[in-house]
């Protein structure tokens, strides 16, 4: 435990001690697979230093790690586990499904009913086509308003993420990106981004956006903003694309439902899928019917998985038997709570913390400067997100190192009466250490 006048360096190598001493076959799995793998990791934002946890098994709202301890998990698969880790029907629609074989090489008996719940789900989509990631929907997605309105452009948020090859570090795309003709707006910034849109209006062919900011920090997007970007682009027969990859669960209609802004273009992934691989885009007919294969020169959509079993028929359970629009409700009203009384245990306890996002999806700040956009949700010292993270985890409160929550289902209230005692204890440890 933090002592007075204990520097920062001291606290996180006290910390780090302890958790290597807790964690020795996690060290040790992690020394193993950095033969094979890079960094012993096969997908990035899985890993935190000194070495993270391995992960042997899961059930309801519980991990466990090979090193014999459990976790109240608060990330939930960055929200494609919103049904936890061992939901009946899910698992029950995933055995069944694959008594009757798999990859068939042909359409099957759930896609049709997945994407009919889906369009009864979400305003935007008459159609919809499934594919493997949310990544994949995007590059999709964009390359249809591409081949429609003939133009390259996109404008896209500065600091925005929508996928492994669609990432943004301020106006900087990652090296590994698609290639497409970028327009960098700021996120939330309601008159620059008109004005923007208006200079950039003969070159645009879609705006992407996401209605709430979700791993940039779990920003809100204002319904002023969104209104906006749906008038512009309009206007000028561009088409706007809602990433709701994440804030599809935000209501029982999507975040769009919630807001009543209808975007031309909305794309999925995560939970829809009920924890399977997945993805998907959507919108209206007019739209969506050049993949008509028996159209005048349809556009080609592929992928071997789009509609693997597993997949579809988890997703179709999900969906129709487990999320009704009553639960999707109800976890989100939980995430407004908990969200209140982290903000509130921080101001009492006068320390500058905050809690941003909308209902179940939420992302833990460590510093209180007003956050409307990425650049204002920036930490300088990543040395206090790495104490915060391995003091919840030696609490058994597992989260996402850049302090990244989604809620799952079968979390109980003695799981958010924990987490919460978890925080203050930990933000307490902090205090001395955070920027006034
Ligand atoms: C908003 C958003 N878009 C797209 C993606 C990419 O989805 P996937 O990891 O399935 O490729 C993510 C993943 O975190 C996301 O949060």
């Amino acid at each position: 435990m933090l002592k007075r006048n204990e520097t920062l360096d001291d606290a996180l190598a006290k910390v780090e001690e302890r958790y290597r001493a807790r964690n020795p076959k996690s060290a040790a799995r992690f020394e193993k697979a950095s033969e094979h793998l890079p960094g012993g990791n096969t997908r990035t934002v899985l890993h935190y230093s000194p070495f993270p946890l391995a992960i042997t098994h899961a059930e309801g709202s519980r991990l466990y790690d090979v090193d014999g301890h459990s976790y109240s998990d608060f990330l939930n698969e960055f929200t494609a586990g919103l049904f936890g880790h061992s939901d009946e029907t899910i698992r029950s629609a995933v055995r069944e499904a694959l008594s009757k074989g798999y990859a068939f090489g042909g359409p099957n008996m759930y896609e049709a009913r997945l994407a009919e719940l889906m369009c009864g789900r979400f305003p935007s989509c008459d159609q919809v086509r499934m594919c493997n990631s949310g990544t994949e929907a995007n590059i999709n997605a964009i390359g249809l308003a591409r081949a429609v309105t003939g133009r390259e452009g996109v404008l896209v948020f500065k600091d925005a993420y929508h996928g492994g090859v669609l990432t943004f570090d301020g106006d900087r795309p990652s090296p590994l990106n698609v290639p497409f003709k970028w327009v960098f707006g700021r996120y939330n910034d309601v008159d620059a981004t008109r004005a923007l849109i208006e200079s950039h209006k003969d070159e645009l062919a879609c705006v992407i956006v996401e209605p709430m900011m979700g791993s940039a920090g779990a920003i809100p997007g204002s319904s002023d903003f969104l209104s906006m970007l749906r008038e512009e682009s309009s206007k000028y027969g561009i088409l706007l694309i809602f990433d709701e990859v994440m804030t599809s669960r935000l209501g029982p209609r999507g975040r769009q439902g919630e807001i009543g802004v209808t975007p031309d273009l909305t794309t999925f992934g995560k939970y829809i899928g009920g924890g399977m691989t997945f993805g998907a885009f959507g919108g209206a007919k007019q739209f969506m019917s050049h993949f008509d294969p028996s159209g005048p020169s349809p556009l080609l959509h592929s992928g071997t998985y789009n509609n693997n079993v597993m997949s579809m028929a988890a997703g179709v359970a999900a969906l129709e038997k487990v999320l009704t629009p009553e639960r999707v409700k109800e976890l989100n009203a939980r995430g407004d709570a908990l969200r209140e009384r982290l903000n509130e245990i921080a101001a009492r306890r006068e320390v500058p913390v905050q809690v941003t996002g909308i209902g179940s999806i939420m992302c833990i700040h460590l510093h209180d400067r007003p956050i409307t956009s990425p650049d204002a949700a920036k930490e300088s010292d990543p040395r206090l997100r790495a104490l915060f993270h391995l003091e919840m985890l030696e609490r058994g409160l597992y989260l996402a190192r850049r302090g990244f929550i989604s809620l799952s289902l079968p979390l109980e209230q003695e799981d958010y009466d924990a987490f919460a005692a978890g925080f203050e204890d930990v933000i307490l440890l902090l205090k001395p250490h955070l920027p006034a």
